[in-house]
């Protein structure tokens, strides 16, 4: 162990906790600045959530083993309430909504990285898989019974959520997922951060749509599951779920 991996070591959690989130906060400043293109273009063009060089990769919250309980939820939900078809709100790189459309469901997945988007057309696009390139906190929205955003809004500042947030009564139904800890402890409710590729986590923030400023009610938990990938998040000792909450038209 080097010096500072023993200095680090002695300090105290809260202050390795501040450290944290002042360096997260730091890194992320400069995205305040940038359209959403902007930053998640240079998100998958450095591979900043992992994957292969020149492979677009959504980061391993999208891995099969952490979406499939999802999809399978997903998937009995559009049964039960004759769904016919779903827009999935910061698609990426269509693992997951590839679960999700296997069922025959007309997909229609939306992202802000027009090369992205491009390449889910060429490898995934069919008749009834159809992707487009917006900027879901600003341009028009498709139509479709279902709405899905999942482990998007960590991603966001809180206007983009709002402005977002907005939108979504166009959609009869519309399941929000996002990870919480299990100990809010030292996290702060909505606190905002810039748009770009860390985790709201990172900032030692949670988002929680019930609460100011968004205020969003009659929200219902739905679904909860705890994938093997948070281990990465859990350094000081906490665990984290993730949740999806199910907001009707009625
Ligand atoms: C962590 S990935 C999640 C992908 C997918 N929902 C999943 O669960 O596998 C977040 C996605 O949101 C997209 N995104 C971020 N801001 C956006 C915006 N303003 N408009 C549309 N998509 C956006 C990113 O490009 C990225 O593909």
């Amino acid at each position: 162990m080097n010096v500072s991996e023993r200095i680090k070591d002695l300090a105290p959690k809260s202050l390795r906790r501040l450290s944290r989130r002042i360096r997260a906060d730091f890194k992320a400043a400069p995205n305040r600045h940038l359209s959403a293109q902007d930053v998640f273009a240079k998100v998958y063009a450095e591979g900043m959530w992992g994957g292969t060089p020149g492979v677009f990769f959504s980061g391993p919250g999208s891995n099969e083993e952490a979406a499939r309980p999802y999809a399978e939820f997903v998937t009995q939900f559009m049964k039960d309430r004759d769904v016919n078809s779903v827009v999935d709100l910061g698609c990426g790189d269509f693992r997951v909504g590839s679960l999700i459309a296997a069922s025959g469901v007309s997909y229609t997945g939306v992202d802000v990285v027009d090369l992205l988007i491009a390449d889910n057309m060429r490898r995934y696009g069919s008749p009834s898989v159809r992707f487009q390139c917006t900027d879901i906190t600003a341009g028009p929205l498709p139509d479709g019974d279902l709405c899905l955003v999942r482990e998007v809004f960590q991603h966001l500042s809180n206007a983009q959520v709002s402005a977002t947030l907005a939108k979504l009564s166009k959609y009869k139904y519309a399941l929000i997922t996002e990870v919480h800890p299990d100990d809010f402890q030292h996290y702060q409710i909505n606190r905002d951060k810039p748009h770009g590729a860390s985790s709201r986590l990172a900032h030692f923030s949670v988002l929680c749509l019930d609460k100011p400023p968004f205020n969003l009610t009659g929200a219902q938990l739905v679904l909860e599951t705890s994938p093997p990938y948070f281990s990465a998040y859990a350094i000081y000792g906490q665990s984290f779920n993730l949740k999806t909450f199910l907001t009707s038209r009625t």
